[in-house]
């Protein structure tokens, strides 16, 4: 049923080639170039054939045997199963499935547990912090009184004495500890003493290592956190979407900043995705894959050190890496030009007290295709040469096409 079997695809391609040809444009990008944007992965076709399924013609207002609509009594056993399978995914007491995605899980959280004007104490956006832990641009830096902690300039480890200090000074209403950027696990029962000692709600924003968590490769944060938010579309190899969860006391409160107040209708075809992305978490190669994840970043960390860049915190824990470029003469924007151009995709990032911004990318989609700790090694050296100047773009490319040959994600 997914967009990718030959069927649905001569299906679209029939009634609008437009956007047929789109959906395959697209499809070809993916496969024939390299995807190292830390937030990004293939899911399984499993996956796909669940968004593209009839689920999504379904209007579900409300939580099962308690919706606004008629007809939603398989939609409702839909959720009902991923909410049993998030929860012995990570061993929650209560799951909210339908966070639309990471950001939306974040503002629910935030709106089952402060008043606008409340100070929340998170990573400052210059070190790695998400657009909903206090930017000015976003719902977070307009309703609340955010407090930046950061990281220690010479480890680029964050600073647990400054968010003791913070704590004590400004009494927070919540702690958010999460980011964007940030390659080393995080210490969650530090976090938890501290919101203790102030009195104040714990929130992990775990949407970048829940995947490695679920694989059983990082720390879990929810035997420590008040709530937990999560997105199902990074490591988790899920459909893109949100996830919440909490212990029982706060779970009435959760469910109802989801619904009703901050979304309508729940996404039924992607809550069907997400159970079934938990199903495959759940399994022994999963984990096998999460761990294989971690070490594809160790080894590229290695690397990339090896051929000059500066490597953030010296490496990783996770499948997430930031460095710098400037030791080999350009800045991040143009290295990233450059990259591009040469089929290697991935971020620029603040870099914690650089000037410039860094590169960011992360192993999740490159491990899913089946790649090994020798193609880090070939990704490194062919990454610090193109950033570098040489080769030439097509040699480069060539090289990537020769990679991704090898190991196509969606094999036919
Ligand atoms: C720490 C963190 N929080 C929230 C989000 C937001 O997720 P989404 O883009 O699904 O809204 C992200 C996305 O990368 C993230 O890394």
């Amino acid at each position: 049923m997914s967009v990718i079997t030959l069927h649905e695809a001569d299906v679209l391609r029939q009634q609008d080639p437009e956007v047929a040809e789109l959906l395959l444009a697209e499809l070809r990008r993916q496969s024939t170039s390299l995807q190292l944007i830390a937030a990004e992965n293939f899911t399984s076709r499993a996956v796909l054939a669940a968004l593209g399924s009839p689920l999504a013609n379904k209007y579900a207002e409300g939580y099962p045997a308690a919706r606004h609509h008629g007809g939603c009594e398989i939609v409702d056993m839909a959720e009902r199963l991923a909410v049993r399978r998030a929860c012995a995914l990570f061993g929650a007491r209560h799951a909210n499935v339908q966070a639309h995605s990471g950001s939306s899980a974040v503002l629910a959280a935030y709106a089952a547990l402060l008043r606008p004007g409340d100070t929340v104490l998170a990573l400052g956006l210059p070190y790695g912090g998400h657009l909903t832990h206090g930017s000015p641009a976003n719902f977070s830096g307009r309703w609340f009184d955010f407090v930046g902690y950061g990281v220690d300039a010479e480890t680029g480890l964050i600073d647990h004495d400054q968010v003791r200090h913070l704590a004590r000074n400004h009494r927070p209403k919540a702690i958010v500890c999460g980011s964007i950027a940030y390659p080393r696990h995080i210490d969650y029962a530090f976090f938890r003493e501290v919101a203790d000692e102030v009195g104040a709600y714990l929130i992990a924003d775990a949407a970048h290592p829940i995947g490695l968590v679920a694989g059983g490769a990082a720390p879990n944060p929810v035997p420590y956190a008040d709530i937990v938010c999560a997105t199902t579309h990074k490591v988790l190899r899920g459909p893109r979407g949100g996830m919440i969860l909490c212990g029982a006391e706060l779970a009435e409160r959760v469910d109802r900043a989801v619904f009703p107040f901050t979304q309508g209708g729940a996404q039924m075809h992607t809550i069907a995705a997400k159970a079934v992305a938990f199903g495959e978490a759940a399994t022994p190669a999963f984990a096998t894959y999460a761990h294989q994840v971690v070490a594809n970043a160790r080894t590229l960390a290695g690397h990339l050190a090896e051929e000059g860049l500066t490597v953030t915190t010296g490496g990783t824990d996770t499948h997430l890496i930031t460095a710098d470029a400037a030791p080999l003469g350009v800045d991040g924007r143009t290295a990233r030009g450059r990259l591009a151009a040469a089929g290697i995709v991935l971020d620029c990032c603040a870099l914690p007290h650089g000037d410039g911004r860094g590169l960011r990318l992360g192993t999740a989609a490159v491990t899913t295709q089946g790649m090994g700790e020798p193609e880090m090694e070939r990704i490194a050296k062919l990454l610090a040469a193109v950033v570098r100047g040489h080769p030439e773009p097509a040699g480069a490319r060539a090289e990537v096409q020769e990679l991704t040959g090898a190991f196509p994600p969606y094999p036919s």
